[in-house]
């Protein structure tokens, strides 16, 4: 799964532009003997197919990014976020764009550092004019995060552990799982721009249950935001964030499914911040819908980390969710 971890994390895939993400699954999803479809919008679906519950799982393959907006005479890049990016995240940070092309974020002046906005910062593409820019990117050109994935301690950081952990923990899911029930496995586009693979994806499959698995904060850093959530105590089962309260039979029966496993999990109130089941509980007439997450620092950072523990754990949970009754 490591491997795989790896290979997804430092895969090129901002919002619209999942395409690279979605033939490394394609690929894992080859010799699996389940349908496999991508929609209209560029969702990726695999179904394995049953009698029991129809449960839709998704985790979204997009990442955070920095659209181009502007190119000036000298070649630098101006740009717009995709996504919830710090302006204090990407500075002096390395970036990939489409075609190989990389990038460093730079400021304008030293005095901006008490201040930062995107506003007073650009892309270096090492261009020495418009012209030579303009030859690599185009306006609409989307950079994201250049990182190696790697081991640290008993972690894991890399960029896009959110939401790649995610998918991994899906396919390692969809390897182990032995039910009757009807399983979607959803890896969604959009995501991070509101939650938009999610909602197509759900009225067309129309399940009984969903869930998004996804990263969630944590609250254990130096002085960090209180909250009752740290890496290494397990997988997370969603209360609430800004986008969904988690309906209170499928909170209740995550929660039962943990215990019932002996698997350490951590109750979650994430103050901001959404996940795909924002948008599918609210798909239409109303779909109950739950969360597990796995506990991340850094998020949307070139360095997003994770525990291996927890990773591990949430590996067993979902795949003990998918083969729960819910009933
Ligand atoms: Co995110
Ligand atoms: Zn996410």
């Amino acid at each position: 799964m490591l491997k795989l971890i790896k290979n997804l994390s430092e895969a090129y895939g901002p919002s619209g532009r999942e395409e690279e993400v979605r033939s490394l699954i394609q690929e894992e999803l080859k010799g699996k003997n389940l349908e496999v479809f991508t929609d209209a919008l560029g969702n990726l679906v695999a179904v394995k197919e049953g009698r029991g519950k129809k449960i839709m799982v998704a985790a979204h393959m997009d990442e955070v990014g920095l659209m181009v907006t502007h190119v000036d005479e000298e070649g630098f890049l101006r740009f717009a976020n995709i996504g919830g990016l710090q302006p204090a995240s990407i500075l002096g940070r390395c970036f990939l764009l489409p075609g190989g092309v990389k990038a460093t974020a730079g400021v304008e002046k030293p005095e901006d550092l008490k201040d930062l906005s995107f506003k007073k910062m650009y892309l270096d593409i090492g261009a020495r004019d418009k012209g030579e820019a303009l030859g690599q990117v185009g306006i609409g050109s989307v950079a994201v995060f250049e990182a190696a994935f790697t081991p640290v301690g008993g972690r894991y950081s890399g960029k896009a552990m959110d939401d790649r952990i995610g998918c991994a923990l899906l396919l390692a899911a969809m390897e182990e799982v032995r039910t009757d029930n009807e399983i979607y496995f959803v890896f969604t586009v959009q995501e991070e721009v509101g939650l938009r693979g999610a909602r197509t994806s759900a009225y067309r499959l129309n399940p009984d249950i969903g869930l998004a698995v996804d990263v969630t904060r944590s609250g254990d850093t130096p002085e960090a935001p209180r909250m009752a959530v740290s890496l290494g105590k397990g997988p997370t089962v969603k209360v609430k964030d800004n986008s969904i309260i988690a309906h209170p039979r499928v909170k209740e029966r995550m929660m039962a499914v943990a215990e019932g496993e002996g698997i350490p999990y951590q109750p979650e109130v994430l103050e901001r911040g959404g996940t795909d089941a924002g948008a599918i509980h609210i798909t239409r007439e109303g779909i109950p819908s739950g969360v597990m997450s796995i506990p991340c620092r850094y998020i949307h950072t070139a360095a997003e980390m994770v525990d291996a523990g927890d990773v591990e754990y949430g590996r067993r949970f979902l795949t003990a969710l998918l083969e729960d009754s819910w009933s």
